[in-house]
């Protein structure tokens, strides 16, 4: 039966300053969950801005490393994929450890050119299989580093508003290469019977590159690739370079220069306590086999590019929710499962009901001597597949008014919330050493929602 790993026992798990103190309680960066649910309520995402921080660095100079001038390398690019987590709060660390941002809507590109951010906009790149007429204007007129096209049409779009705004566009052509990795089908997209990308195999991706090439006011800055999310087999990412890899060779014979390859996000996190591999693990596996593919191809080595989100913001964060309603069901064999209510549910955290993503938890406000029991942590919706956590051990005594806290959840937790059954969706709060906790993304209320329903406007009442 799985249990929730504490965090001495495995850091790898919780955010940097996690620690389980005398009185029992876990605390998040020297902050007790009493005290934090007291000052911010539950449910509330914990989100450890020091650790987003170290992390940001880690990767950047893990990147600077195995992709050093001195090996044959240009230096290696880190964007953020904002689409895991984004807010001004986090521009800081972003900007500090030299990372872009790839942003993949009109509200990421928005909050991301936001001088509160502090990130140049060349240091920007833009994505999307649908990308809006609003949001590539927006990317012209902002001078964005990297506009990745998704399709044939896309080239003709943009081609036709930088004639009207005047401008050049710097693309990238989204390369679907086949390769198919990742923890769930559909975050595993570069197979082909997908919407994202152009497709290397089919010769589409070719006939992009040909198109740009013959664009008057495009630009081919280079080759994007992105295989998939959660991918703890470093050997996907291998194959992906390779073929990238080869296909830039090709496009280099017909004279076009390409100087920089994205090899896109997907690395894996601990979300239940498993090892993943470390930063320098993935930056060494992925320089040797550019390294390789590049001289199998006979071709330079270009300026090779990621963008992790879920790495950087996943592990930083945890879910903070409070015990309601806990119920003893009886299963067809006669077992006992303690059904364990919480106050949030699929409105906070889809990807268990989404993707069937697996997350651990543990109970925050003590600790208790009472036997362990298979419990399932449910949510507070009408949905019978509102469920956070199918199977976990818990005390038996866990009850109404206990804290739990759910770890891993800073990535694509409060990004893919919503307001279902009218829930409004909860804040995230920075800790960090450096300052008391704070709100970085506000609680949402009730009364936002009533400010959307605008009612039947001009219709009388009655
Ligand atoms: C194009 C692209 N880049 C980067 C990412 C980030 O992936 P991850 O959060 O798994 O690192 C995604 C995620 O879907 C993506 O679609």
């Amino acid at each position: 039966m799985l249990t929730c790993p504490e965090p001495a026992a495995n850091p790898v798990l919780w955010p940097w300053g996690t620690k389980r103190e005398e009185d029992g309680q876990l605390s998040f960066a020297g902050h007790k969950v009493t005290e934090l649910a007291q000052s911010f309520g539950t449910p509330s995402y914990l989100f450890d801005l020091d650790d987003f921080a170290a992390r940001a660095e880690t990767i950047s100079s893990a990147m600077a490393e195995e992709f050093w001038e001195g090996y044959g390398f240009s230096g290696a690019s880190v964007y953020y994929a904002g689409k895991a987590f984004l807010c001004t709060a986090l521009g800081n660390a972003i900007s500090r450890a030299g990372m872009g941002i790839d942003t993949a809507s009109l509200g990421e590109l928005t909050v991301a050119l936001n001088p509160a951010m502090g990130v140049d906009p060349k240091k920007i790149g833009l994505h999307g299989n649908n990308k809006s007429v609003e949001c590539l204007r927006l990317a012209l007129r902002s001078g964005i580093g990297r506009i990745i096209v998704d399709s044939l049409g896309e080239i003709d779009l943009l081609q036709s508003l930088c004639e009207s705004e005047n401008a050049t566009a710097p693309v990238m052509v989204r390369v679907t290469t086949g390769v198919h990795a990742g923890g769930h089908s559909f975050i595993a997209t570069a197979h082909e019977d997908q919407k994202f990308g152009l497709s290397l195999a089919s010769g589409a991706a070719l006939q992009a590159v040909k198109k740009i090439i013959s664009a008057k006011n495009l630009q081919l800055v280079g080759l994007h690739s992105h295989i998939g999310s959660q991918i703890k087999d470093l050997a996907s990412f291998q194959v992906a370079a390779e073929r990238m890899l080869a296909f830039r060779a090709q496009v280099q014979k017909l004279g076009e220069p390409v100087p920089e390859v994205d090899l896109g996000g997907g690395l894996a996190i601990s979300y239940q306590g498993e090892e993943v591999p470390t930063a320098s693990e993935y930056a060494r596996s992925l320089a040797s086999s550019v390294k390789r593919a590049c001289q199998q191809a006979g071709s330079d080595i270009p300026h090779i590019s990621i963008e992790p989100g879920r790495w950087l913001a996943g592990p930083v964060c945890v879910s903070l929710y409070q015990v309601g309603t806990v119920k003893d069901v009886q299963l067809e064999d006669g077992s006992i499962r303690k059904y364990v209510s919480v106050d949030g549910g699929m409105s906070d955290n889809i990807r268990p009901a989404l993707y069937d993503a697996g997350y651990v938890a543990t109970l925050a406000s003590r600790v208790s001597d009472a036997p362990a029991v298979s419990c399932r942590v449910v949510g507070m919706h009408c949905e019978s597949g509102d469920i956070l956590v199918p199977e976990i051990v818990l005390p038996a005594d866990v009850n109404a008014g206990d804290l739990l806290v759910i770890p891993a959840t800073g990535a694509y937790g409060r990004a893919m919330a919503s307001n279902y059954n009218l829930v409004p969706r909860p804040g995230v709060v920075g800790l960090s050493g450096k300052s008391s906790p704070r709100y970085i993304v506000a609680l949402e209320t009730v009364d936002d929602l009533l400010r959307m329903d605008v009612g039947i406007v001009g219709l009388s009442q009655g």
